[in-house]
């Protein structure tokens, strides 16, 4: 695992930007795993400023979203498919056939779910699979207890995540409180994983996640099975972590490394 305490969320977005640009550079049909919430926004919108000035396009690119609300249709404004439309899809080049959503409106969900699956598979698995962490830990809507190893299929989400979306949602309308997402297993079958966290609400989530002992209690601790997943954190999301002078250590070889070209 990396660990990259940033300076800020804006110094985040730039890294993890670079890094989606870099691979795209070397793979135009990229497979990219998309995150909605708070904390990719910054990401795109560096994609979107690349794709406007001419330095990407995104024509070749799939994308496989972690997650959407069951029965909110895509032009819901809290839906995940509206979310993303408004800060990436409809600014960049993206064909509208190579963006996919879990399943989650309709029948026979569980299996479409298993299709979402294989879709993911028949274009060559993730090559990078975007993340937040939610204050409980869970990574797309993987809640706590969910298996270390499920795949895509639908959950019911828990009181402390309904209260932390629920600034979403005006009086008037009612919160979901089911969703597709893919599952913790199909996440890490994705090759390179970046993930975001900012703020003081999420540090205890980050300290369970990166120092605590593996457990479907705090399920992004999964991702100490994954063997390329970096961290990338404000001082207040790493302010739980006691090991916080070794990884700015790590970092300061690894970049050392590359300097001379020896990685
Ligand atoms: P946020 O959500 O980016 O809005 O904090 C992250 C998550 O719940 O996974």
């Amino acid at each position: 695992m990396r660990i990259r305490l940033t300076a800020s969320a804006d110094h985040a977005a730039d890294l993890v930007a670079h890094e989606i640009l870099t691979q795209l550079r070397a793979k135009p049909n990229l497979v990219l795993g998309l995150a909605t919430g708070s904390t990719p926004i910054g990401v795109y919108k560096r994609l979107v400023d690349a794709y406007q000035t001419g330095v990407a396009s995104f024509a070749k690119i799939h994308t496989f979203n972690l997650d959407e609300y069951l029965d909110l249709p895509a032009t819901h404004p809290q839906s995940y498919r509206f979310f993303m439309q408004r800060y990436l899809f409809d600014a960049i080049d993206i064909p509208a056939a190579h963006i996919h959503f879990p399943p989650s409106e309709g029948k026979r969900l569980l299996r479409r779910c298993q299709r979402y699956e294989m879709d993911i598979q028949e274009l060559g698995g993730i090559d990078i699979q975007l993340l937040g962490i939610g204050s409980n830990g869970h990574i797309g809507f993987n809640e706590p207890t969910s298996s270390l190893r499920s795949r895509t299929r639908i959950k019911t989400l828990t009181p402390k995540t309904l209260q932390d979306n629920a600034r979403f949602y005006a009086s008037h309308e009612t919160q979901p409180t089911l969703a597709a997402t893919m599952g913790i297993g199909t996440i890490i079958d994705a090759r390179t994983i970046l993930l975001q966290a900012f703020g003081q609400k999420k540090a205890e989530a980050i300290r369970a996640t990166v120092e605590g002992p593996i457990s479907s209690y705090c399920p992004g601790s999964a991702l100490q099975f994954h063997e390329d997943v970096t961290f990338f954190l404000d001082s207040e999301a790493a302010s739980l972590l006691s090991m916080r002078d070794y990884y700015q250590q790590t970092q300061r070889h690894e970049e050392q490394l590359r300097r001379e070209d020896r990685m």
